[in-house]
């Protein structure tokens, strides 16, 4: 499984079964170094209902022709603005093409905002996404929560991508910690340095998950890791 970083929270991931891409806030973020019409997948996962994850997920689904999987309420906003969706819910699974989802409890908050409108997104995710034979946890916007050590438990987890911003998220204190619950052999930080409140020393972060036996990848938009 190789996952490449499009900064903030994006990361396409690729098998030989299966593309799809995270979190595609593109164009929104001068970093991220790609445009939403390059993307090319079989499928479009999120997260949650907030910008800076929602992103360009309407232009891909729709160059594309392929769904968008995300909790009830975001997928039925996506479903009314023309795409086609595959509803979930947390803690429900499901396999497509050729890879399986199941989305997770997350600690945050979802919502969409037109002009002054704010629009009902559901509860957060984070996302177990598994295609040939690799199991990756993407934590989505989340603050370290207990139930972490379950999805250790009962997940092989090859890689975890985690926020470590803090402010709006876990920060790279309680994302070590999460790390270590979730078993991950390997971690991709996201949620960092792409506003200035959210500034954090990446590198740093991968010395200490280090220091506890976990690979850490502090990938810089554009890179990619094989997992
Ligand atoms: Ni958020
Ligand atoms: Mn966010």
């Amino acid at each position: 499984m190789k996952l490449t970083y499009y900064g903030h929270s994006a990361l396409l991931v690729e098998t030989e079964q299966a593309k799809v891409i995270i979190d595609p806030f593109l164009s929104g973020n001068p970093d991220s170094g790609i445009s939403p019409a390059d993307i090319k997948v079989d499928a479009v996962l999120l997260t949650h209902g907030h910008s800076d994850h929602f992103g360009d997920s309407l232009e891909i689904a729709k160059n594309n022709d392929c769904p968008i999987f995300a909790v009830y309420e975001l997928a039925e906003y996506c479903r009314m603005k023309g795409a086609k969706v595959q509803h979930m819910n947390t803690g429900g699974s499901r396999a497509y093409g050729g890879f399986t989802v199941k989305y997770t409890q997350a600690f945050h908050s979802s919502s969409i905002t037109e002009g002054d409108t704010w629009i009902y997104a559901g509860q957060p995710a984070g996302i177990l996404l598994t295609s040939g034979g690799k199991t990756l946890f993407h934590a989505g916007d989340t603050a370290l929560f207990g139930d972490m050590r379950l999805i250790g438990e009962r997940n092989r987890i090859d890689a975890a991508a985690l926020p470590i911003g803090d402010v709006l998220t876990m920060g790279p204190d309680d994302a070590l910690l999460a790390a270590r619950w979730l078993r991950a052999e390997k971690v991709v930080p996201l949620h960092y340095n792409t506003f200035p409140d959210i500034a954090q020393d990446a590198s740093e972060f991968c010395d200490r998950l280090g220091q506890e036996g976990i690979q850490g990848y502090a990938l810089k938009a554009g890179e990619s890791v094989e997992i």
